[in-house]
């Protein structure tokens, strides 16, 4: 990528930048720092000056590059801080099982589901699952998503969980869209390991997670703490080793059913949990008295046709700071976009537009440490910014199932125009 060239954007009808400091809670949560009538100047790949009116002609010379922002809603880059992004193959033949009411674990627990995910992650090369997680990144990119944080969790063996975050490595260095890794060996036990979940876990502890990190392929780690798949016991056991070891923690916690994932999360000091659909009134306490930011996922509850959401507004009354996420995977989330995330946050979890936006930008740059360099526009900040085809932020929710995407600004270069990909 060239040097980027300055650009300023003016006339924007609806600028919103999210400015904050750090993480958003409760009423803040509501504020989304928009400017009408907004410009932001654009210089050397980071936001110069942000503003209203006239007064980006102070920053003005001949050869800079203007866009017009009118009738458009401009928002920082987006920010999708929990997916399944390197995995090989697709499970569209489970549709009709789901339609049967067969249960995600019940599936699991039958070999199928993830098991079916790591059968065809295992068989494929590293190249093979560096280009079908290209086509992914390559979507989000075009539907506004500048950074993505990617879990490993379908290889369940030291040498797939290492070609999946050796993927990662590789596709961040190779395309605009940074990647945040995260290792997730404990995403489920395998079949080989069926008998002896003891022997997998020190697998996980004493060989995978060491040798992640002496390879530094991943920031963070995840454990699937769930009923049926790893319980409390085992989480702590296995993101205590993982944090003893330099790792940063996140869990998914009460997906399905409660079993004090969110509680664990708060005693732990957990930079995140995530699900949380059937978490407990204690567990949230339990979080928003120890920060942990609790990032859902609205379509993945869809998708698993779950009789209800995520408690976003209790979270939001009690504290708990909340971002938003795809949870892209292929079994109960296959999407790339978060555009259809923020309007099931708002029609499902009944948050606000303005709490939306900010739990796809600072939110969720908070959630993977990187609350410093992006997820508002602010001077100094990293400049990946969205230009959506939305007359304001309520209309980018309101219209639903289109890619709204016009431009997106990734480090000060135009990385999509006209919805398409430069
Ligand atoms: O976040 N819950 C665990 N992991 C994914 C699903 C993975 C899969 O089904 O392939 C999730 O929902
Ligand atoms: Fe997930």
């Amino acid at each position: 990528m060239g040097i980027a060239m300055k650009t300023i954007i003016r006339n924007i009808d609806c600028l919103v930048t999210c400015r904050g400091e750090g993480v958003k809670k409760g009423s803040d949560m509501m504020d989304a720092g928009i400017i009408n009538d907004g410009y932001v100047v654009i210089d050397a790949g980071r936001i110069a000056a942000v503003g209203e009116g006239e007064g980006y002609r102070e920053h003005l010379k001949p050869s800079d590059l203007v866009i017009d922002g009118a009738g458009k809603t401009v928002t920082p880059g987006l920010i999708d801080g929990h997916t399944h992004l390197v995995y090989a193959g697709s499970r569209e033949f489970e549709l009709p099982l789901k339609l049967a009411k067969v249960g995600y674990i019940d599936i699991l627990k039958a070999g199928g589901g993830i098991l079916s995910s790591v059968r065809d992650t295992r068989a494929a090369s590293r190249e093979e699952l560096v280009l079908q997680a290209r086509k992914r990144l390559d979507l989000m990119l075009t539907h506004g998503t500048t950074t993505v944080e990617s879990k490993s969790g379908y290889g369940l063996d030291l040498e797939t969980e290492m070609k999946m975050l050796r993927a990662n490595r590789l596709l961040n260095d190779s395309q605009p869209v940074d990647i945040v890794s995260t290792f997730m060996g404990a995403h489920a036990v395998p079949q080989e390991y069926k008998e002896d979940r003891e022997g997998y876990i020190r697998l996980i502890v004493e060989e995978m997670l060491p040798k992640v990190r002496e390879e530094n392929l991943a920031e963070f780690a995840d454990c699937f703490c769930e009923h049926g798949v790893f319980d409390i016991e085992e989480t702590r056991r296995i993101l205590t080793a993982a944090r003893a070891q330099g790792f940063k923690i996140k869990l998914h916690a009460d997906e399905v059913v409660s079993t004090g994932g969110a509680e664990l999360a708060g005693e732990m000091k957990a930079v995140s949990a995530e699900h949380l659909v059937a978490a407990s009134q204690e567990g949230m306490k339990a979080m928003a008295d120890n920060n942990v930011i609790a990032i859902l996922l609205p379509t993945t509850s869809f998708y698993l046709m779950l009789e209800k959401f995520a408690d976003a507004r209790k979270m939001i009354e009690l504290g708990v700071p909340v971002a938003l996420a795809t949870d892209c995977n292929p079994g109960t989330s296959p999407t790339e976009s978060l555009q259809i995330v923020m309007t099931y946050a708002c029609f499902g979890l009944r948050m606000m537009p303005e709490e939306i936006i900010n739990a796809v930008t600072l939110n969720a740059a908070c959630s993977i440490g990187r609350e410093k360099e992006i997820g508002s526009i602010e001077a100094g900040k990293k400049a990946d910014l969205v230009i959506f085809d939305a007359k304001n932020l309520n209309y980018l929710i309101y219209h639903f199932g289109v890619n709204a995407v016009d431009t997106v600004i990734k480090d000060g270069n135009i990385v999509v125009k006209g919805g398409l990909k430069c």
